[in-house]
């Protein structure tokens, strides 16, 4: 292994070392016990052995998390050295005028990589009579694929038809994390993208009306344990949701949702223009079909700068999650337990979140000869 690439590593080690230690702002020092650290198998001994479980070093060889036997931490380093630098530039440039692009940017990530892997399929246009994953009601909301564009248009000009939109995408999630108070988590790269869109599977992705059973089936069936199931919805304390989904649980037609906090209730209502007759939104019970005219909620309600992770637990165990399956997370102790873990130790929530956000941007990647790289990320071809 050369210098220069020891040099990195070290340096991206020491980066995530120090990000984590200092993230102390907005935590409750008064965090959790012993007893409950062991109850959740977490112990100071794995804070310490952070970078060797994110890292594994074997001589002069750094192995990938495993899933991700193929990419590696420095694979554009000949073909295109400056790759992630000017993913990390053009998010933060856009950021500047767009802060909405942060939260997006993430959650493209969630919806490319859940569904077949991380292969950039998500950002296909219907082409030859095929159904794009975007025409899928779970993706009717998505947005960040111009961000995408833009990043790819300008590697095309540094290095042409040598990064792939698959890297692009968990890159600038990434970047994102970062731009609105998560920690970073280092990333291999080298993923190909997929020779065509796999809308069919869409429907894998978990949806607001999901109580705990169905999200834990989902993410079970690509490997996610309870912990990185929780630590991930923590990238609920960023950006919107539309109220579509979740105005089954105001009220209007039924009761309303008994696990809502009666004050977080009428918040709910008001943000929404919902009083308890209203008749403004589809019937309750119905899967939610977004609309452009649909008021929203900042998922971080309480106003922005509150820190990632902290006010979301928080709010779960108040009872004020806005998505039925936010709220879900607190309705058996398998997951409850990890809840009262990160709101209690932001420390705790953000390791976690690093590797779980790790795993999300290795699953299901196409390498080599298994992917193509596109020359525009909306077309196979
Ligand atoms: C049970 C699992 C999940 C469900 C049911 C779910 C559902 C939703 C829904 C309904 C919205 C609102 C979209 C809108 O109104 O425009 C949303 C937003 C969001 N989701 Fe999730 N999500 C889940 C997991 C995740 C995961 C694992 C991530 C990231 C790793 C994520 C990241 C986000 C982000 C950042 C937003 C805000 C998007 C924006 O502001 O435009 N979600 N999610």
């Amino acid at each position: 292994m050369n210098f220069k690439r020891h040099l990195f590593l070290v340096f991206t080690i020491v980066v995530l070392i120090i990000c984590l230690k200092n993230q102390n702002a907005e935590t409750n020092k008064n965090h959790s016990s012993s007893s409950e650290f062991e109850m959740l198998n977490w112990s100071s001994s794995d804070e310490q052995s952070l970078s060797a479980s994110l890292f594994s070093f074997t001589g002069n060889n750094v192995e990938a998390p495993k899933h991700s036997e193929s990419l590696r931490y420095d694979y554009y380093d000949e073909t295109c050295p400056q790759a992630e630098h000017i993913v990390q530039s053009v998010v933060r440039r856009l950021y500047m005028t767009r802060p909405r692009i942060a939260p997006q940017l993430l959650r493209l990530v969630f919806h490319d990589c859940f569904v077949q892997g991380c292969d950039a399929s998500v950002l296909l246009d219907p082409a030859d009579g095929i159904e794009s994953e975007k025409a899928a009601i779970p993706n009717l909301f998505l947005k960040g694929d111009d961000v995408i564009d833009i990043i790819k248009s300008e590697l095309e000009a540094a290095c042409p038809q040598v990064v792939s939109c698959a890297d692009i995408v968990v890159l600038a999630a990434r970047e994102s994390v970062i731009l609105v108070g998560g920690p970073f988590y280092p990333l291999t790269t080298g993923r190909r993208d997929s020779n065509e869109p796999h809308f069919q599977f869409t429907n894998e992705l978990p949806a607001p009306t999901d109580d705990l059973p169905k999200i834990l089936e989902k993410f079970s069936s690509k490997g996610f344990k309870e912990w990185e199931i929780v630590s991930l919805l923590g990238s609920h304390s960023t950006g919107v949701i539309h109220c579509n989904f979740f105005s089954d649980r105001l009220g209007r037609t039924n009761e309303p949702d008994p696990s809502i906090d009666t004050e977080f209730l009428n918040l709910l209502r008001s943000k929404c223009n919902v009083s308890e007759a209203s008749s403004a939104l589809p019937a309750s019970g119905s899967a939610p079909v977004p609309s452009n005219e649909q008021p929203t909620i900042e998922m971080d309600y309480k106003g922005p700068g509150n820190g990632f992770g902290t006010i979301y637990y928080q709010s779960l165990l108040q009872s004020k999650g806005i998505l039925f399956s936010d709220q879900q997370m607190i309705a058996a102790e398998e997951t409850a337990a990890w809840v009262q873990a990160y709101a209690l130790d932001v420390n705790l929530f953000r390791l976690k979140f690093c590797r779980s956000m790790m795993k999300l941007s290795n699953l299901g990647v196409l390498t080599a000869s298994k992917g193509r790289v596109r020359l525009n990320c909306r077309k196979v071809h």
